[in-house]
């Protein structure tokens, strides 16, 4: 399997490109399943997790291509409504299908996603709401089989603003006649834009005063093009990179106000930024990082994937500061190896305490999800000696070319495959 070697001590320097954003491209690939005409999407990142979904679309029977970020995705012949746990296993958010294939047939045959590093990943939230929309759940040997008679309007209070529950919801209730009300919703960006795109397929989506999400359902929906929204969280974590390097980058192409709350506390922690209209710039600083505690939320709080990178920058901060993650419950497997690099951490439940040191030092790590793994990544960008990260398949999930976009940024990084490598 593929490794980082990545020799740090190199200041990040320059400009670097936000992809389109994994977790609002991933939805909008499922919600083409709404209809049988052709839709267009542009801006679509070159990840592990996209290639995933556009498997999903042709294993149910969507015609697709894929090229230079654009999918083109079209009918062939009458869709499947069942998914193999072979697809599902391999990334969670497929279950996301379930909302689009009950809202058309009625029936959905599911494997449960199960969980992954990070968490149990339960999907009660879904299936209640499938339950308010008039189906039946039954979870039999690993499978949840969703069938209704009638689908009919509802009103949902969602106990937690689940992202992929909002979203799988959202895509049912799009083709129910009458108005179906969700409360309670996630209201993270990709959400949005997962609704510009079911509007130009001809739903009927707003946002009321109260923040409650109002479907109005229709008939049929048709094909659209769309261009995906810019990656915050790629965004983010570009940003913290530059700061632990004690960079001077642009973060380009990308929507600083889905950052907010980052730029507030990385100027707090003593960077200065010049936050534009579409990029961010990350100004070289050598003074202290001051020490800043986060605690994550749903958005618009402190974003949960940001937990990690944000975790490698405030260890080597001047101080102490504590990382509360309230929105998973096992997401510091980052620790442990950010601890053999020579970091100072400790964690009890779901605060980690953090001790700034001086340096960083080169260790062999391994990452063992997505975010975890980008957050070993920058602490081998920051520290002495040359870094090795194995299980490089997870931070290909979600970071489009990276090693390519931190060359571009004058960090030495190669990807090597020891099994394939001879010399
Ligand atoms: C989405 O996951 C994202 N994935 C995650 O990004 C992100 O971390 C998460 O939202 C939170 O922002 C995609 O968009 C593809 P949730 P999702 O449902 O939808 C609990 C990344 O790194 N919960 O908002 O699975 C759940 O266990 C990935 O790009 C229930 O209890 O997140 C978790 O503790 C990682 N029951 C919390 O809610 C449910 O039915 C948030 O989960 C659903 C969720």
């Amino acid at each position: 399997m593929d490794r980082f070697l990545i020799k740090g001590g190199k200041k990040l320097q320059g400009t670097v490109h936000i992809s389109g954003s994994k977790n609002a491209a991933l939805p909008i690939l499922v919600a083409t399943l709404l209809t049988d005409e052709k839709c267009v999407l542009h801006r679509v990142p070159n990840l592990r997790d996209v290639r995933t979904t556009l498997k999903i679309l042709q294993y149910l029977g969507k015609q697709v291509t894929y090229q230079n970020n654009v999918v083109t995705v079209e009918a062939n012949g009458q869709l499947k409504n069942d998914l193999p746990y072979e697809l599902v296993k391999q990334m969670r958010a497929s279950f996301w299908v379930a909302g689009p294939l009950l809202a058309r047939f009625k029936q959905a045959d599911i494997p449960l996603p199960g969980g992954c590093a990070i968490g149990v990943r339960p999907v009660d939230i879904h299936l209640k709401g499938f339950e308010k929309l008039g189906a039946q759940c039954e979870v039999k040997a690993g499978n949840v089989l969703i069938h209704a008679d009638k689908l009919s309007p509802a009103k949902i209070v969602l106990r937690f603003p689940s992202v992929g529950a909002t979203q799988n919801l959202l895509m049912c209730a799009c083709l129910i006649g009458g108005e179906t009300i969700l409360e309670n919703v996630a209201k993270e960006p990709e959400i949005d834009d997962v609704i510009a795109f079911l509007n130009k397929m001809g739903a009927d989506i707003h946002t009321d005063d109260k923040g409650r999400l109002i479907i109005r359902g229709v008939k049929a929906l048709h094909g659209a093009e769309h261009t995906v929204v810019a990656d915050r969280i790629e965004t983010g974590s570009y940003a913290l990179a530059a700061a632990a390097t004690r960079g001077d980058v642009t973060v380009a192409g990308c929507v600083p106000e889905h950052n907010a709350i980052l730029w507030e506390d990385l100027q707090e922690a003593g960077f200065s930024l010049d936050i534009g209209t579409d990029f961010v710039h990350v100004h070289a600083y050598d003074g202290e990082i001051k020490p800043l505690g986060v605690r994550t939320a749903p958005y618009p709080g402190f974003a949960t994937d940001l937990q990690a990178p944000w975790m490698t920058l405030m260890t080597l901060c001047n101080g102490t500061a504590e990382v509360d993650e309230s929105v998973f419950e096992n997401r510091f497997m980052h620790a442990p190896e950010l601890v053999r690099m020579g970091a100072r951490i400790s964690t009890e439940k779901s605060v980690a305490r953090i001790t700034g040191v001086e340096k960083l030092s080169a260790a062999h790590v391994q990452s063992s999800d997505l975010r975890g793994g980008f957050a070993l990544v920058m602490a081998g960008l920051c520290a002495d000696g040359e870094t090795e990260v194995e299980r490089v398949y997870h931070i290909d999930r979600g970071y489009e070319k990276l090693e390519e976009k931190l060359t571009a940024l004058g960090a030495t990084i190669r990807r090597y495959n020891p099994d394939k490598d001879e010399f």
